[in-house]
C-alpha cells in the first residue's frame, strides 16, 4: 500500500521554551494562555475527536484523578479540534451515561478547548500529518509556574495515555526543582534520588572515600541519596508560592 509522505514544516514547541500563548475558548468560558495559569503548574493535552472510545477513557481518567493534581498544583487544560458544542454534548454524555472501570457520573471540571481552525494544535505541535491531518495526536505539554515547557509526551490515536505517569512526571519535576536533585528510571516519592556528578577530581575521591556520608556511589559519577516520602510530598503537594 502506497502512503503520502506528508513533508509540511510544523513548528514543534520544545523542552524549555516558553508554552506558545493562545486566546481560546473552553467549556468553562474564554481563557488566556498560559497568562491566566501562572503560579501554578499546567498540564495542556490533547485527544483526537470526541465522541471517540480512547479518548472517552482517558477524560473519565483524568477527571477521576483532577483534585490529585490539584492537590500538586497543577491544572488541566485539555483541546481537541472539535467545537464547543460537540465538546458539551460529549462531556455532558460521559456524565450521564458512560461507566468506566468503575468510575460513573464523572463530570469533567477542567477547560476543554475548541479548536475547529487547528490555530493552537498547529502551534503546540499537536497535529501531526503522518498520524492524522484532521485530528490532534495525544500530545501532553508539562508547564511550569512561569509558562516554560518542562516535559512533554506524544501518542499516536491508537494508545491511551497511562495517567499515573502522568503524575508521576508532576512529581518528578517538581522534587527536581524543590531539592536540586534528579531522578532514576521508575522514581516514585520515597526511592533514593540522583546527585550532580563530582564536579572535579577532588569531588569524585572524597565521594569514593566517602567522605559524602549522606550519598550512597556506585561509581564516581553516579550517586544517590535517600529523600524522605513525607518531606517530598509536604513540600511538591502544597501550592507554590505565585512568582512574578
Ligand atoms: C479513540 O479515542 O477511540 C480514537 C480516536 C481516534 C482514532 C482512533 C481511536
Amino acid at each position: 500500500m502506497e502512503t503520502t509522505v506528508h513533508e509540511e514544516m510544523i513548528a514543534m514547541p520544545r523542552i524549555g521554551d516558553r508554552a506558545p500563548e493562545f486566546k481560546a475558548i473552553t467549556t468553562q468560558g474564554e481563557i488566556n494562555f498560559p497568562s491566566d495559569y501562572k503560579g501554578s503548574w499546567v498540564i495542556l493535552f490533547s485527544h483526537p475527536a470526541d465522541f471517540t472510545p480512547v479518548c472517552t477513557s482517558e477524560f473519565m481518567t483524568f477527571a477521576s484523578m483532577e483534585s490529585k493534581f490539584a492537590e500538586a498544583n497543577c491544572k488541566l487544560v485539555g483541546l481537541s479540534v472539535d467545537g464547543l458544542y460537540s465538546h458539551i454534548a460529549w462531556l455532558r454524555t460521559i456524565q450521564e451515561k458512560i461507566e468506566y472501570k468503575g468510575m460513573k457520573n464523572m463530570e469533567v471540571k477542567f477547560p476543554l478547548i475548541e479548536d475547529i481552525s487547528m490555530n493552537v494544535a498547529k502551534k503546540y505541535g499537536m497535529i501531526q500529518p503522518n498520524e492524522a491531518t484532521t485530528k490532534a495526536v495525544r500530545a501532553v505539554f508539562f508547564i511550569d509556574p512561569i509558562g516554560v515547557i518542562r516535559a512533554l509526551v506524544y501518542y499516536p490515536l491508537s494508545l491511551g495515555r497511562n495517567f499515573d505517569e502522568l503524575y508521576r512526571v508532576v512529581l518528578a519535576l517538581k522534587t527536581a526543582d524543590e531539592f536540586s536533585v534528579a531522578t532514576p528510571a521508575d522514581w516514585r516519592p520515597g526511592d533514593n534520588v540522583i546527585m550532580s556528578p563530582a564536579g572535579s577530581c577532588a569531588k569524585a575521591k572524597d565521594r569514593m572515600d566517602g567522605k559524602e556520608a549522606d550519598l550512597e556511589c556506585e561509581d564516581w559519577f553516579f550517586c544517590t541519596k535517600k529523600l524522605d516520602k513525607e518531606l517530598i510530598l509536604n513540600k511538591v503537594l502544597k501550592r507554590d508560592a505565585i512568582l512574578n
